[in-house]
């Protein structure tokens, strides 16, 4: 066995070493703020993003989320507040492309140049070995097509590619800006699977969208925002415990001395009614109390059900007045892009 002691001298370094590398692996936005003219497209955020977990940086359409990463990357200059990644601004890193890796826009390649040397040009700007080139187009499974032209890419492939850049300098810190625009099903699985590898391999992994659902499937963390400011800071499970109301629909025969037996116990009731079938939505309650109320007084039930709260519904209630563009069917609008 080995001295408590020792033990606690073997396991000192240990913790030392870890706090480094999740502080290297930091991103932290402070007070960030960028206008453009009048307009405040980044309106004093301030969140941190840590490593071994996606965080989805979620909000409608003109959120800020584009604007937010490129101050984080150094592409856009911010107006106030600061953007650190392991405590130093994107441009004064020494070896950016080893520290972190981003994906803004798949499409830019050139068209005329293989994947591979695309990959090879990048690498050899950055002193990353050739060798790592066919490594990451074996990852993101591009080897059969590497000497193809990255011009006549599918969308998905190209997306591929962009994650193979990204890894070039086997970088701790990762973003991708709305990553599964525009892929089919198995593309969004893929890259979805991909992500959540990265970040169970200890990297910080910061994932904007607009798909809500998408990033209650992908992200364990989220960071909301609306018209450029932050709306939430906290995990998928809690967004919706917090932001959604949790109801109970109860359908009954007997539907009117229903609704008078609930609202004399104080609880708050709804008319509801799905496909022409009238029931109530009962509102902080539960499926045991309304049951036992209504067993109480001989009431008959057919439908005694929990309406969990969606993260959709989370999504609409925090950022419906916070989105930029509406039109007078604002709610519609949202909901096609979830
Ligand atoms: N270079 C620019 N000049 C002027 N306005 C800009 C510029 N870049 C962004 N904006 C504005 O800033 C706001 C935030 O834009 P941004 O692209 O960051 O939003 P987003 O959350 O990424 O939206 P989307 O989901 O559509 O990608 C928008 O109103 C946009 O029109
Ligand atoms: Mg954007």
């Amino acid at each position: 066995m080995v001295p408590e002691d020792e033990e606690e001298k073997n396991q000192r370094p240990m913790c030392a070493r870890r706090r480094a590398r999740i502080l290297i692996a930091m991103i932290e936005v402070k007070g960030l703020t960028k206008t453009f003219g009048e307009m405040k497209a980044v309106d004093d955020l301030t969140f941190t993003v840590k490593p071994g977990m996606v965080t989805g940086f979620l909000g409608p359409n003109g959120a800020g989320k584009s604007t937010t990463m490129r101050m984080i990357l150094g592409l856009d200059r911010p107006t106030s507040g600061t953007a650190l990644i392991g405590g130093t601004p994107y441009a004064q890193l020494k070896e950016p492309l080893r520290t972190v890796g981003a994906l803004l826009d798949a499409k830019w390649v050139h068209p005329n140049r293989s994947a591979r040397a695309h990959l090879q040009w990048m690498a050899a700007s950055n002193n990353i070995p050739k060798s790592r080139v066919d490594e990451v187009l074996h990852l993101v499974g591009l080897t059969e097509v590497a000497g193809k032209k990255a011009g006549g890419f599918s969308l998905g492939m190209s997306q591929r590619l962009g994650l193979a850049a990204t890894l070039l300098g086997d970088p701790q810190v990762l973003l991708f800006d709305e990553p599964v625009n525009g892929l089919d099903p198995e593309g969004i699985v893929w890259i979805r699977k991909f992500m959540q590898r990265l970040a169970a391999e200890g990297r910080t992994v910061l994932v904007s969208s607009h798909l809500l659902s998408e990033m209650a499937q992908t992200a364990e963390h989220l960071v909301v925002i609306g018209r450029g400011r932050l709306i939430a800071d906290t995990t998928v499970t809690d967004f919706v415990a917090k932001s959604s109301e949790s109801t109970v629909r109860v359908r009954s025969p007997q539907l009117d001395a229903l609704r008078s037996a609930l609202t004399s116990k104080g609880l708050t009731v709804r008319e509801d009614g799905i496909d022409g079938q009238p029931s109530l939505l009962v509102v902080g309650s539960t499926t045991d109390a309304i049951g036992d109320i209504a067993g109480a007084q001989s009431i008959v039930l057919h439908e005694l059900a929990d309406q969990r709260g969606s993260l959709e519904e989370a999504f609409m209630k925090l950022t419906g007045e916070d989105v930029q563009y509406q039109g007078d069917t604002g709610d519609d609008v949202m909901r096609g892009g979830l």
